[in-house]
């Protein structure tokens, strides 16, 4: 039986991801910042562990009491919508911290066993916004884009042990609670010069009539990365990604 830890687990897309590989007799380490086993349905093949990503403790403590693992799903990430002239350097340290140090340190922690064993796959969810050039994204744009640098790079040092590593990137998807955790770090809609852009785009970010990303979406990508090895090394997810993805080819 097959071995899945994935990180950021407690809503959205990883939750989503560690239903669905339950629902497919996977072994799932589903791991929050704080624990809650509630939110996936009970199994004897669910394990639930504390993992918060900026702290190497953490990270160390984690990886230690999942044992032998055979896929990595770096999940865990947060946003900051906000004009790149008005995000501060701690919030840009923050993004950064999470969404690539968190990526990086995590997957550093999983690579000795994968190298040694001669398997594994590193599924690394990123964002169709690396893609195109959006406004009010551009910290969070460099945080995600410079995982797919790392990941593209990292893929081809890892292919001669025979370990995968993948992109999935989800387009937009207000059904998560994404939106709603970055609103702490927004910034903008009082500004005598970025109010208007900053509602418009709020306003498009959180419109469903047009092709939106569905956490299923992304479930569908993340399994086909690990369990398909001529899946290609990016895999957008939803049909706004496709679109995407299918427009800078
Ligand atoms: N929703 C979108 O429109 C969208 C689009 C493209 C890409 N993405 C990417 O998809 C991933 C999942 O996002 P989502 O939409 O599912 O959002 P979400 O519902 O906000 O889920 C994000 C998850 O990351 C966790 N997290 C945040 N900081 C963490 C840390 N330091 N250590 C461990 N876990 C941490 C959150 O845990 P807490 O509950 O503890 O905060 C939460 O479980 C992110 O990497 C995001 O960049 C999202």
């Amino acid at each position: 039986m097959k071995t899945t830890l994935i990180s950021g687990c407690s809503s959205g897309f990883g939750l989503k991801i560690a239903g669905y590989f339950l629902a497919r007799e996977w072994q799932v380490i589903a791991t929050m910042r704080t624990p809650r086993a509630d939110v996936l349905p009970p199994s004897d093949r669910l394990r639930v562990l504390a993992l918060d990503v900026t702290d190497p403790e953490s990270i160390r403590k984690a990886v230690e009491a999942a044992g032998p693992i055979d896929v990595l799903v770096n999940n865990a990430g947060i946003a900051a919508p906000s004009p790149a002239e008005l995000t501060s350097i701690a919030t840009v340290r923050e993004l950064f911290e999470t969404d690539t140090l968190g990526t990086i340190a995590l997957t550093q922690a999983v690579l000795p066993q994968f190298r040694q064993r001669k398997a594994g796959v590193i599924v690394n969810v990123t964002s169709s916004a690396t893609l195109k050039a959006l406004p009010l994204i551009a910290a969070y744009r460099a945080s995600t884009a410079a995982v797919n640098a790392f990941t593209e790079s990292m893929a081809l040092e890892l292919e001669p042990f025979g370990v995968r590593a993948h992109l999935v990137l989800p387009g937009r998807a207000p059904d998560t609670r994404f939106g709603e955790n970055a609103r702490a770090r927004m910034l903008g809609f009082d500004h005598e010069t970025y109010a208007d852009l900053a509602r418009n785009v709020m306003a498009h970010l959180a419109d469903t009539s047009s092709p939106i990303t569905r956490p299923q979406d992304v479930a569908e990508a993340v399994w086909r990365a690990a369990t398909d090895p001529s899946s290609p090394l990016r895999i957008p997810a939803g049909a706004d990604a496709e679109a995407w993805a299918a427009e800078v080819q």
